[in-house]
């Protein structure tokens, strides 16, 4: 039996998205499936929420078409802990009541990264820097703290982001943690998350996974992690792709080199830009275009399809598939790392619409 989009008892529904939304007044056939139906036998489909985008049309396609969620910002260390006894629930805890009133997975994101840290946390009260002692134990504060708040309401955990280096010439970033703590703030976090949720699953998170050069500096990192048997359990490829990376063979071997350690695998922020990759923030350019012409559209159609056959290629260790954001009303590469060019990164078009890629994802 085909499951259309909007089946009848849910007329009323469908009559109140149809302004928001226009899915139906659209000149695209409206699809037969969303997301969540389409990959109902493989793994969740997620998305990237801030507290702002649950009401309204917005939450009405997140309720429609995802059966997980990610906070975009609102549980990383520097807006919950803003304060070393002081804590900013708010927008993590409606997140996470949302996604229990609608039925839908939490991934909490994330324990330990270098950007959007609290002022206070590598500091002390006159301003110098704190022993590797003094970091750990609020490292395990914070992560007992904000994990068994949601203990049970949030299945996995982003606990380490982006600890390797930019330069192919380094294994690990030279962040505050590594200057303070040396390689072992990494094996701790893992540690003091099991301690605090032992059911939760837990991840290592980074982008540019798939490129060869990096790919084996991450994959000697999570083998060390497995050998010294710390509880690792997945590794998130980040997925701020692109239309010219990775490509299908980079990819494959990259689920393939990472899973053969017995770790499951998730793509944690989905985009697909289309401008090649660039790490520095600059200005745009005069007469630089930003248009999202009809071949770009087509070209990241392609892009996506590729990725989503190849997802379900592997569902085996494919345990989820998390898009940054809902649509391209508001995506985060809109101002970076060019402030000034909007980006067109994902399924839902700037009214919600599904775009040409959406077909392409839930076509199989
Ligand atoms: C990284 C982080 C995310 C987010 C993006 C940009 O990928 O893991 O939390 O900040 O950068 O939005």
């Amino acid at each position: 039996m085909k499951t259309t989009l909007f089946p009848v008892r849910k007329l009323s529904l469908a009559a109140l998205l149809m302004g928001g939304l226009g899915l139906l007044s659209s000149q695209r056939p409206a699809p037969e499936k969303t997301l969540k139906e389409a990959y109902k036998n493989y793994f969740p489909i997620g998305v990237a929420v801030g507290a702002q985008q649950l009401k309204g049309a917005e939450a009405e396609l997140i309720k429609q078409q995802f059966n997980s969620v990610t906070p975009e910002n609102a549980m990383k260390m520097g807006p919950i802990h803003p304060e070393e006894n002081r804590y900013f629930w708010t927008d993590a805890d409606a997140i996470v009541d949302f996604a229990q009133q609608n039925k839908l997975r939490v991934r909490g994101h994330n324990l330990l990264w270098h950007e959007q840290t609290p002022k206070w946390l590598f500091k002390d009260a006159e301003g110098k820097q704190v022993s590797k002692e003094v970091l750990l134990k609020r490292l395990h504060d914070h992560i007992f703290t904000v994990v068994k708040r949601y203990k049970g309401k949030i299945y996995a955990w982003d606990v380490v982001n982006e600890a390797i280096s930019d330069n192919p010439n380094e294994f690990l970033r030279d962040s505050e943690w590594y200057k303070i703590c040396g390689e072992d703030f990494i094996a701790k976090a893992f540690e003091y998350a099991h301690e605090a949720d032992p059911k939760a699953i837990l991840f290592y998170n980074d982008y540019n996974t798939e490129r060869p050069e990096k790919r084996e500096r991450v994959y000697k990192l999570l083998k060390k992690l497995k050998d010294a048997k710390v509880p690792i359990d997945a590794v998130g490829l980040q997925g701020h792709w692109s239309l010219q990376e990775p490509t299908e063979a980079e990819l494959r071997k990259a689920i393939e080199q990472y899973s053969s350690l017995g770790l499951k695998v998730q793509i944690t922020e989905l985009d697909v830009s289309i401008y090649p990759w660039e790490k520095e923030r600059r200005e745009r350019r005069p007469g630089e275009s930003d248009a999202y012409t009809p071949e770009l559209e087509q070209k990241q159609a392609e892009q996506y399809k590729m990725f989503f056959r190849v997802f379900r290629d592997y569902k085996n260790v494919m345990t989820g598939v998390t898009f940054w954001n809902v649509s391209d009303q508001y995506s985060w590469l809109d101002t970076y790392p060019v402030a000034g060019r909007k980006n067109y990164p994902l399924l839902f078009d700037q009214n919600l619409k599904p775009k040409k890629a959406y077909q392409e994802v839930v076509k199989f």
